[in-house]
């Protein structure tokens, strides 16, 4: 195709090109009209005198006869003011008149023509007149016009006016839409460049903005904003990948050893069977792991909130504290509630059991291990948000770990010796944020209180401020 064609197709010329059309029938109606009202006005001006005319030269002619008609013409033709006379016999003789000839000497009578009259001594020119005719008793002929030679140049001003307006609005229609369309197809042709380069792997680049701020600039920052999401959503999913290639390393070396192991020879078969449950069990706990990666990703892409709905936020704290009352029971601690009643959000309802059960989990491994401590759990509403508390009296976390303690695969120096893989608080983190919340860590002086603050209703992403109950 070529450059023109493209032009030609696009939508800024096909709607110039729509403009002008409609432009032309308006100018045409517009100033064809004016002309039409003037010239009409203008005829039944000269129609009147012409009338007027006649009736005096009848009211001569009947005082004295073709004498005094005679005289007045006589009078008229020395001050001519583009009126014509012209009388004659019967059989068409010219009596008297300011003119040689005209057709319209033998037209029917009482009709006001357009027609053309000769000048004395001048019989190859037509002049334009508009005429009437009329006997005169004795069955002269009285033709009574004017001359519209003036009437005609401005209908042609007129009509040259009209066309060369056309003309000019289709020149500057034409190259005006030309101009425009080459400006958008520039525009487009960048933005369609940009994308390729993007697509060929330069993932950092983004569409041009002109910052004209018209549709094709929200475009543009729309697409760039969708671009970051990816980009967002690639890089979480590398760094997954590369934590889980960095961290499973160990654990799956480890599983290997002791397969190993279990297979040497002259192991035992109680050895072998040892062995055989170790790796069971490292084997579970990789499983874990994997799954709570999968679920902080998921969590972290917002995928795993397509299953929002209204949750009893009080009973499951409710059924998270039931659920480890018998293991601090175990290790002789104690798990108080105080739950306010009626408790309710927008989220998703296992999501937010894992992330308080992370929590409870840590405040019994942490902060009640081995001790008669006490874990307390408080759910409240605080405004128009969701505060729900756990709090330990055990060493706690130091202030300028607290941010780090709640990535991915971050455990403190302290709790080395106690099992676990660092993911229960980014979990827990990456949930809350999934519903808008945040997860916070605090000092219960002594120990740990961990706060997770959740917004009673979401706020839906897509139509901000909409639908608020
Ligand atoms: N209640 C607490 N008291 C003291 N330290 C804590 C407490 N909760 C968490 N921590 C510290 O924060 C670290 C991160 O906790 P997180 O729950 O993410 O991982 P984890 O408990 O070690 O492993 P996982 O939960 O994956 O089994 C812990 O290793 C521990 O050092
Ligand atoms: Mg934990």
């Amino acid at each position: 195709m070529t450059a023109l064609a493209r032009l030609f197709r696009t939508t800024a010329f096909k709607l110039s090109a729509a403009y002008f059309l409609l432009f032309s029938v308006g100018a045409v109606l517009a100033l064809g009209g004016v002309g039409g009202r003037v010239e009409a006005v203008l005829d039944d001006q000269i129609g009147q005198n012409i009338d007027a005319e006649i009736h005096r030269l009848e009211e001569l002619y009947g005082e004295g006869g073709l004498g005094q008609i005679f005289l007045s013409v006589q009078r008229r033709v020395r001050s001519p003011g583009g009126s014509i006379f012209l009388v004659t016999t019967y059989a068409g003789q010219n009596i008297v008149g300011n003119i040689a000839s005209s057709p319209a000497i033998s037209a029917e009578e009482g009709v006001l023509l357009e027609t053309t009259y000769r000048l004395p001594g001048d019989n190859d020119r037509d002049h334009p007149a508009l005429a009437r005719l009329t006997y005169l008793p004795g069955g002269f002929r009285l033709l009574v016009g004017h001359d519209v030679a003036d009437h005609r140049v401005l209908r042609q001003i007129l009509h040259r006016g009209l066309g060369a307006s056309l003309f000019w609005l289709a020149l500057i229609g034409t190259l005006g839409g030309l101009l425009v369309a080459h400006r958008m197809l520039e525009r487009v042709d960048d933005l369609s460049a940009s994308a390729r380069r993007i697509m060929a792997g330069r993932l950092d680049e983004r569409l041009p903005v002109s910052g004209a701020g018209d549709e094709l600039d929200r475009l543009a920052e729309n697409l760039n904003a969708m671009l970051a999401r990816i980009g967002q959503l690639m890089r979480g999913l590398s760094e997954v990948s590369d934590n889980i290639a960095h961290d499973l390393r160990t654990p799956l070396t480890r599983l290997r050893n002791r397969a190993e192991a279990a297979t040497r020879d002259g192991a035992t078969p109680e050895e072998q069977r040892a062995a055989l449950g170790a790796v069971i069990e490292d084997s579970e706990d990789l499983i874990r792991i994997f799954n709570a990666l999968l679920m902080i990703a998921r969590a972290e892409a917002g995928q795993a909130g397509g299953a929002m709905s209204t949750v009893e936020v009080d009973e499951i704290v409710a059924d998270i504290v039931e659920l480890y009352e018998a293991v601090a029971e175990e290790q002789g601690a104690r798990l108080t509630s105080s739950i306010e009643p009626g408790l309710e959000m927008s989220g998703n309802r296992e999501l937010l059991a894992q992330a308080l059960g992370n929590v409870v989990d840590n405040a019994l491994k942490y902060g009640a291990a081995g001790s008669d401590g006490e874990v307390g759990v408080a759910a409240r509403r605080n405004g128009d948000r969701l505060e729900i508390s756990v709090a330990d009296r055990g060493p706690g976390v130091p202030p300028e770990d607290r941010e780090r303690a709640l990535e991915r695969f971050v455990r403190l120096d302290s709790s080395r010796s106690l099992p676990g893989s660092g993911l229960g608080l980014a979990l827990a983190a990456a949930i809350a944020r999934l519903h808008q919340g945040s997860l916070r860590l605090e000092d219960n002086a002594p120990g740990l209180r961990v706060v997770f603050s959740l917004p009673v209703t979401r706020t839906p992403v897509a139509a901000p401020g909409s639908d608020r109950t």
